[in-house]
């Protein structure tokens, strides 16, 4: 896992953009797997600035979002497609049919839904670079605590933490999902590169238990110890509860000098 820890929130942005438009440099065609959340704007602000210079392209490009409420629909501004739409895919040249939500649409079975959705990513050729926001208990995706690290994209049911966390969006009087489809941990594992952004104090305890906890249910993001390439960037605040900080400055700053001496290795399967 490598762990890299910046000053602010701008440059956590900005690194993750870096690494999108790296992908893309190298596979035109990537899959992308995207995330929801305060965390991700300002990496997107940076690539529809980088794709208005005309920098970056997501024309030949897929997208599979992580999640998605059950229970309002699609065109509901609270929805997740409708986030995405505002804060990214409207301002790109990603075609809107190659952009997936695990969405169940009015009078749809919720349960086939997941297994719908996997096969498409399947189809799609399974996903290059995954990013990832982390929630304060330590969810990725919806994947709430007790969620097993081998689960598959299905309903859950969202926890009172995770639903005052997002209840800032929803209005006094109006409706909130208490049930989401998402990605399960097991198939977020499956992503080839995997990209977790954290800022802000809020998050310091679950990136604890994410880099430096036991791999475990209850931290749900602990199971990316198992992954092979992580990259997880934070900010001060985010980083402050880390027992490893030292090191991980110094491996970063190893690998930075092996970038600059040998380049930047990426080679997508
Ligand atoms: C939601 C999303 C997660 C996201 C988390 C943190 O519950 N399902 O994908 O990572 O919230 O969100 P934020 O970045 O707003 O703190």
């Amino acid at each position: 896992m490598e762990v890299v820890i910046y000053p602010d929130a701008e440059r956590v942005a900005r690194h993750g953009a870096g690494l999108v438009e790296a992908m893309l440099k190298v596979k035109p065609d990537a899959v992308f797997g995207f995330a929801t959340g305060r965390t991700p704007i300002a990496l997107y602000r940076r690539l529809v600035e980088r794709h208005r210079t005309g920098a970056v392209s997501f024309a030949r490009t897929t997208s599979f979002n992580l999640d998605e409420y059950l229970g309002i629909p699609a065109d509901s501004p609270q929805s997740y497609r409708s986030f995405m739409d505002r804060e990214f895919f409207d301002h790109v040249d990603i075609e809107r049919e190659n952009t997936h939500l695990p969405a169940c649409a009015e009078g749809e079975n919720p349960q086939r839904v997941g297994p719908a959705y996997e096969a498409r990513i399947r189809a799609a050729g399974g996903i290059d670079l995954q990013i990832l926001g982390i929630g304060h208990n330590g969810h990725i995706g919806f994947n709430e605590p007790s969620s097993s690290l081998a689960s598959r994209t299905r309903v859950k049911t969202l926890t009172r933490r995770t639903l005052e966390a997002n209840g800032r969006l929803f209005a006094a009087d109006e409706f909130q999902p208490r049930l989401a489809i998402t990605m399960g941990i097991g198939t977020i594992m499956e992503a080839r590169r995997i990209l977790l952004l954290a800022t802000g104090a809020a998050k310091a305890a679950a990136v604890a238990g994410l880099v430096e906890g036991p791999v475990t249910a209850m931290c749900p993001a602990s199971a990316l110890q198992w992954h092979e390439r992580v990259t997880v960037l934070l900010d001060e605040a985010a980083a402050a509860q880390l027992r490893y900080r030292e090191y991980y400055d110094l491996a970063h700053r190893e690998n930075r000098a092996l970038k600059e001496r040998f380049g930047d290795f990426y080679a997508p399967e």
